[in-house]
């Protein structure tokens, strides 16, 4: 298996409970490199874009409210079979069904406060990639 990247968001329920180095110290301990990361505000604008394919689902206005809500931390994971491991490393997307030990398990409130995000594949991960960073910031 290649060397892959990914794109993780740390959401604004988990930045506000101050979790923001405790979520990065997992994916560093896993042995993923993180070669971008910065700190936003999304506006509802940003939010809608960046989940435009969830635009018709009975949660998308309740999704774009929470995310445009606060900060999030947006990255690029780096790493052998990063896009499978990560997802694993979060966890189910509602965290009553998340396994022990993984992100959303420990630090997720609900399905929609589920703390971070992770791309599903590597077409997803390249467009949500280029949707916050450019070349220039990948290091
Ligand atoms: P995420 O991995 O960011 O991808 C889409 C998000 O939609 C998902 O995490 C959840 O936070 C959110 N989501 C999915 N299903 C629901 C739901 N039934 N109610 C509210 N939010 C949801």
């Amino acid at each position: 298996m290649a060397i892959q990247r990914t794109f993780s968001i740390i959401k604004p329920d988990a930045t506000k409970k101050n979790l923001i180095g405790k979520i990065i110290a997992h994916f560093e301990a896993e042995g993923i490199r993180i070669c971008a990361m910065k700190k936003i505000h999304m506006t509802r604008g940003q939010a809608e874009g960046f989940y435009a394919v969830h635009s018709e689902r009975p949660f998308f206005g309740e999704l774009c409210d929470f995310m445009s809500s606060g900060p999030c931390v947006v990255m690029v994971l780096e790493g052998e079979n990063v896009i499978l491991r990560n997802r694993e490393i979060m966890g189910a997307t509602n965290p009553a069904d998340a396994a022990e030990g993984t992100l959303r398990k420990l630090y997720a409130d609900s399905i929609g406060n589920n703390a971070v995000h992770g791309s599903d594949a590597p077409e997803t991960a390249a467009v949500e990639i280029n949707y916050f960073f450019n070349a220039f910031e990948l290091h």
